[in-house]
């Protein structure tokens, strides 16, 4: 049998958090989970993520608490996406499954330094993952990649430059994007490829488990705002589960934008050798040019840029399945 692929997941769930825990703990060998405060308060995110370790069957995953605020910039949740508690208009109970002791960026240092092999998923903003490396700067060579939901090859989300998790914490972005820490990111140019709709959440809820219930509760919210909904963090974690989801991927240097007037938060991707005369495509997905730009820099990040969403719905449904 193949050994799963082992991951520690940083995450602020978060509705689409939520689904990825689901997908995670059925496909991966979950080592941690860490919370952050993002979407929604620290209270909330790790009280759901224990509740998601419970509900998964996964009681033995240990749930450390980090950072509630970001390191320098105010404080920025996601009430609007996800609800004041994180989970749409699902309320839930304290789980029975306590909190792990200690503080998550030390639990993160240990498991890194302690463990090869181990991928470290982030799915919030970066804020306990870059005080981690800034507390422990050996986890630089210590972890081999980061797969983060975050940023942008094209338009944001929470402004017209800056995606949500980025825009909550550039700061902590920019010292994890600078690190030399293989990345791998999902950003909104690939999530916005993705589309669950009404539809879809019948099909959930018809699944008829404890797991795709819950699931169907929480995406009505979601997909019942605008009719449907993207799930970023469940696209993100599905390059770890079945890589060929992502068609297409391109490394480029991506620097993170903390001081300007319209563009905190941004993920600035040197696209300029991919520049393409098809205006449809106007960021073309082979090499265009190979010339010196004037002060490009070495690709830092791997950016996933094609979808395969049939791919992905039929995962994410036989995933729920799986649950009973
Ligand atoms: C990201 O922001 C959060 O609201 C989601 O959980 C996801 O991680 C999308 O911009
Ligand atoms: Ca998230």
């Amino acid at each position: 049998m193949e050994l799963k692929k082992k991951v520690v997941i940083d995450c602020d769930p978060g509705i689409d958090d939520c689904m990825a825990l689901m997908l995670c703990f059925k496909h991966l060998d979950v080592m941690a989970v860490t919370a952050v405060g993002g979407n929604t308060a620290l209270e909330y995110t790790q009280r759901n993520a224990r509740y998601m370790t419970e509900i998964c069957g996964k009681p033995e995953v240990p749930v450390y608490a980090g950072y509630d605020q970001p390191m320098f910039g105010k404080t920025v949740r996601a009430a609007y996406a996800h609800g004041s508690g994180g989970l749409g208009n699902v309320t839930i109970s304290d789980p029975e499954k306590k909190l792990g002791e200690g503080h998550a960026i030390d639990r993160l240092i240990d498991i890194f330094m302690n463990n090869d092999d181990v991928t470290l998923v982030a799915l919030g903003p970066l804020t306990n993952v870059a005080q981690a490396i800034l507390k422990e700067p050996r986890l630089k060579e210590r972890i081999p990649e980061i797969v983060c939901m975050g940023g942008s090859g094209t338009a944001g989300n929470f402004s017209a430059a800056a995606e949500f998790n980025i825009y909550v914490d550039p700061e902590a972005a920019k010292i994890v994007f600078e690190s030399g820490i293989p990345i791998r990111m999902v950003g909104l140019n690939l999530t916005r490829q993705n589309r669950i709709d009404l539809k879809d959440v019948e099909e959930i809820r018809s699944i008829g488990n404890k797991v795709s219930d819950f699931a169907a509760e929480m995406l009505e919210f979601s997909a019942g705002a605008d009719g449907r909904c993207s799930l970023c963090d469940a696209c993100t974690v599905v390059w770890l589960i079945d890589p060929e989801i992502i068609k297409k991927s391109l490394h480029v240097h991506v620097d993170v934008e903390t001081k300007g007037e319209f563009t905190r938060g941004m993920t600035v991707c040197d696209w300029r050798e991919y520049m393409d005369m098809d205006p449809k495509q106007d960021i073309a997905h082979e090499k265009v040019a190979e010339h010196p730009f004037a002060g490009m820099k070495e690709p830092n990040v791997e950016v996933a840029m094609e979808f395969d969403q049939p791919r992905f719905r039929k995962l994410l449904m036989d995933t729920l399945r799986m649950y009973g």
